[in-house]
């Protein structure tokens, strides 16, 4: 605690939160979590059900609207986001001017960040139809971006979208293409991938739903704020983990040598990756489900040989007593690398998939925020530690 002036000297109190551990930022009606009891419901409707019968842009249009469409509004919207795929040549440009071996997330974030550029309107944050064609502009071009900033590691050229194909389908397209004329994706893959699109469309205020928000506050575009998501989600503890997770379970090699891994764990040298939640204190319900995946994705591709060591941490884990006295359990994180290394996806790729699925998160959240008349710009307090009114000595007094 530290105090604070409330009026003239009054002194009075503020709570120091670093991490904001227990501070609400937000009223919000998007994504109810109960990490202890491992639930995960987007606009009341329970994760489970929505990865089994639904798909991501239906999810999406429930997320950013509140609740699921009828016949019409879900072809009017699937229809907005086929035909917004797209993008300016001049960001294509923009992409290609980066070098050989740049990160795809850094890639996509300035493509993100620079299409603010192309639709000055996007600035008229309270005008619902401008907001609209920013939200279907976003949703729609993020696959194309990611799936570029793939190409551009590989030195291959660019694919443009072909509208005629799914949401996930266009996009393994715009990825995988080769120089055939017409791409069939494994109806097994593109299904594997709605789901993990699923999981991934939003998870309350987490580090880049917060940043989303921090920044929109400022009433910025929602192309900036999204931006700041997708940086928030390029670091190693938020969307990096599941690349983490696979460098870890290579370094560890085999399953014999799994008990002397998690002995460093507890002893502190590093920390077991895709394991522990700020929120979830159970079982991480996404992680069930792509555990799940993962058998329906290795039947297709052959399974990934770094499966068994992760099988083998997890068991070893659940029953230590280090992991099971502060409730870390598996993360959305421990399986989804797995996965996509399987589909052949490099790891700078896996934050990428995170952030094209989170983009409907980022964008409910944004919305929800812009529309609250209670919230204010964020602007969080301190607790100043450092000198007070020291005297200046010039340069040539102190050298
Ligand atoms: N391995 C070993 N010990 C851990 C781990 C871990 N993965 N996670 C937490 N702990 C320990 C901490 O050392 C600490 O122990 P102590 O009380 O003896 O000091 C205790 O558990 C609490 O840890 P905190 O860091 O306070 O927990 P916090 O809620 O701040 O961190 C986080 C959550 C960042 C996810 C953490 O569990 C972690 O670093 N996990 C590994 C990275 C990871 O998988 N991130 C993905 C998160 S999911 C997502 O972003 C989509």
């Amino acid at each position: 605690l530290g105090k604070i002036k409330t009026e003239g000297d009054e002194p009075g109190v503020a709570v120091y939160d670093p991490g904001f551990t227990n501070t609400a930022s937000c009223r919000s009606a998007v994504t109810y979590i109960d990490g202890d009891k491992g639930i995960l419901e987007y606009r009341g409707y329970p994760i489970e059900q929505l990865a089994e019968k639904s798909n991501f842009l239906e999810v999406a249009y429930l997320l950013i609207h509140g609740e699921l469409p009828t016949k019409n509004e879900y072809e009017t919207w699937q229809h907005e986001i086929t035909f917004h795929t797209f993008v300016h040549e001049n960001v294509k440009d923009l992409m290609q001017a980066f070098r050989y071996d740049a990160h795809p997330m850094g890639m996509l974030l300035s493509g993100v960040g620079g299409l603010s550029t192309f639709y000055p309107e996007a600035r008229n944050i309270f005008d619902t139809e401008a907001r609209h064609l920013q939200i279907v502009r976003m949703i729609a071009k993020m696959p194309t971006l990611g799936a570029w900033a793939f190409r551009h590691a590989q030195g291959k050229p660019y694919i443009y979208p072909d509208n005629e194909l799914g949401y996930a389908e266009n996009f393994l397209a715009m990825l995988f293409k080769m120089s055939e004329p017409k791409f069939v994706a494994d109806e097994r893959l593109v299904k594997a991938l709605e789901v993990l699109f699923i999981l991934h469309a939003d998870h309350e205020q987490n580090c880049s739903a917060n940043a989303v928000r921090s920044v929109g506050s400022s009433q910025v575009d929602p192309y900036s704020a999204v931006s700041a998501g997708i940086a928030a989600l390029y670091g190693p503890l938020h969307g990096g983990a599941n690349e983490a997770v696979l460098r870890m379970l290579r370094r560890i090699g085999s399953k014999d040598k799994v008990p002397e891994f998690i002995e460093g764990v507890k002893e502190g040298k590093e920390r077991l990756m895709g394991f522990g939640h700020r929120v979830y204190k159970n079982y991480d319900p996404r992680a069930t489900i792509i555990k799940k995946a993962c058998d329906d994705v290795f039947a297709v591709t052959g399974v990934n040989p770094l499966l068994e060591i992760a099988v083998e941490l997890e068991k070893i884990a659940l029953e230590d007593e280090y992991f099971v006295s502060r409730k870390l359990y598996p993360n959305v994180d421990f399986y989804s690398g797995l996965i996509y290394e399987a589909l052949q996806f490099p790891p700078e790729m896996f934050t990428v998939l995170f952030a094209i699925p989170r983009t409907a998160g980022w964008l409910a959240q944004w919305l929800e925020l812009v529309d609250d008349k209670d919230q204010k710009i964020a602007r969080p307090k301190q607790i100043y530690t450092g000198d007070r009114t020291l005297d200046f000595t010039p340069r040539e007094q102190r050298w």
